[in-house]
Formats: C-alpha cells, structure tokens, sequence
C-alpha cells in the first residue's frame, strides 16, 4: 500500500464531493459522518464523472448523468448491483486526506 497525499481535510463537506486526481486517477471525495470516503470520479454505468451529484443526509445519491443511486458506502448501485463504483482507502495525516490508488493509472 502507498499512500499519496490528495486533498485537504478541511476542504471536505459533507453533501457535496470535492475532486482531485492521484496518480492519473480521477477521485472524489467526501465527508459521510465524520468518515472520509473516496470514489472514483466515474460512474461505473458509462464512465461520466459524478462529482457533481448531491448527496443526500443517508448517504446516498444519484448520478448526474442518467439517474441511477448509489451509495457511499461502498460504491454500490442501488438501482443495478452490478454497477459499483470503485471505492479507495483513505488516511488521514496532518490534517491532511491521503489515499491508496495502488499504482495508478499505470497499475490498471
Ligand atoms: S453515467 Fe451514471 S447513470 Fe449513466
């Protein structure tokens, strides 16, 4: 495991994501209570970003593009199961969000 720095604690709320690329991968990040969750900036339906989707207080929300719910939790796909978003492991160091995205882009 490697862990890279990505985005600033502070600058994450809950309801909203917050994007950063790592690596070469497209994340986003948010705040569910308390915890840091990471997903890929990608909706596992087409591939579009989904950063721009609101997330609602149980921690869910619907893809900007086409609708479909998923959770943050994990990445599932409420609508269809087989659609999960990748979902990565943060830490959190100085204040500091840092993530595992293995080797990247590269590693894929
Ligand atoms: S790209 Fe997200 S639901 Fe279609």
């Amino acid at each position: 495991m490697t862990f890279q720095r990505a985005v600033k604690l502070a600058d994450l709320k809950s309801g909203r994501f917050t994007k950063a690329e790592v690596l070469g991968v497209d994340l986003c990040f948010t705040l569910c209570d308390g915890e840091v969750i990471c997903l890929e900036n990608s909706c596992s339906h087409m591939g579009l970003p989904i950063d721009r989707a609101e997330i609602r207080p149980d921690g869910s929300f619907e893809c900007p593009w086409h609708g479909f719910a998923f959770k943050l939790e994990g990445g599932f796909c409420k609508t269809y199961p087989v659609y999960k978003i990748k979902t990565f492991e943060t830490k959190i160091d100085g204040g500091e969000v840092l993530v595992d995205v293995g080797e990247g882009v590269q590693g894929d």
